[in-house]
């Protein structure tokens, strides 16, 4: 019999706010029979670009069967219901009647039709008493979708802490949520923390050197002014240590979503006064992150 340890009723929403229930059985393992399975995941060519919180549900999701000598485990041409981590014994990879290869403990297989919604393309058989670790096709498929709205949940979860954003409604929110990015060095951009610290800096007149003029942090945001005026930078940011990361929404996004908050239109740094620019002069250089 299976050792049930507890059902676990996760609430997620989705894009639209939209409550759902996703239930995943998980099964007590030690410390061995886990490692064993996530080695094997991260080592599988189809398995190991999964995101960790992926595969940490995958290992908890598994559950053990035993097979005795000569059995199969995985029957060529059938549909895939499982897949499979091998946690004793010796199995042997078969494809019409050939022996492709033998594989010890710690391997995944079984995840091609799974994964392509193929028929099995090779039969597996049990040399020797063997166990598997097994993981349900449904319950892969709901790790995979749950661990997408979850990402999104912890976006709208975020969003909803930046003071910035705390007067829009969920629905804007989650629109926001999905079509956000991680930060990768664009200069049209709109971006806000969502971890680390950046330092922002400005040429003043007559200055050969920027200078630091503020430090912003999670939940702090930069990038609207060119995007509102349709102007060139207004200063540089800079990351202040390794593995700062921002959320991002394109120009339009932002114009659509964001650009009409009071705060965002209201926002006044100083920068005319203390640039000495009066508004509307024209870029000498444009600013690029
Ligand atoms: P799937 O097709 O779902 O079921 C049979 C599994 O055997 C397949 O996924 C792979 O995990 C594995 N497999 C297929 N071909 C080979 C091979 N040439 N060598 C080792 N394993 C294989």
């Amino acid at each position: 019999t299976i050792p049930k340890k507890h059902g676990v009723s996760a609430e997620s929403s989705d894009a639209t706010g939209e409550a759902k229930y996703i239930t995943i059985t998980k099964y007590d393992k030690d410390f061995r029979s886990k490692q064993l399975i996530k080695d094997a995941i991260m080592d599988n060519d189809f398995l190991k670009n999964l995101d960790s919180s992926q595969v940490r549900e995958m290992v908890d999701s598994m559950y053990s069967k035993e097979f005795a000598a000569g059995s199969l485990v995985v029957r060529e041409g059938d549909a895939g219901v499982h897949l499979f981590v091998s946690a004793e014994g010796d199995f042997e990879v078969i494809k019409d009647g050939n022996v492709l290869g033998h594989m010890g403990p710690g391997k995944a297989f079984g995840e091609l039709a799974i994964l392509y919604n193929c028929t099995r393309t090779a039969s597996i058989r049990a040399v020797t008493n063997s166990k598997v670790w097994m993981l349900d096709r449904k319950v892969f498929q709901q790790i995979m979708m749950r661990t997408g709205l979850q990402r999104l949940q912890d976006n709208i979860n975020f969003l909803k802490s930046v003071p910035l954003l705390q007067t829009l409604g969920n629905e804007v929110l989650a629109k926001i949520a999905d079509v956000l990015e991680v930060a990768r060095a664009s200069g049209d951009s709109f971006f806000i923390i969502s971890s680390g610290s950046v330092k922002v800096t400005q040429r003043l007149p007559g200055r050969v050197e920027e200078e630091e003029i503020r430090v912003l942090q999670r939940g702090d945001y930069f990038g609207e002014q060119a995007l509102l005026k349709e102007d060139c930078r207004t200063a540089s940011v800079i990351a202040m240590h390794p593995g700062v990361e921002c959320l991002t929404l394109d120009r339009d996004s932002f114009n659509q979503l964001i650009g009409d908050l009071s705060e965002i239109k209201e926002k006044d740094y100083g920068d005319e006064e203390r640039l000495n620019k009066p508004p509307g002069t024209p870029c000498v250089e444009q600013q690029e992150y």
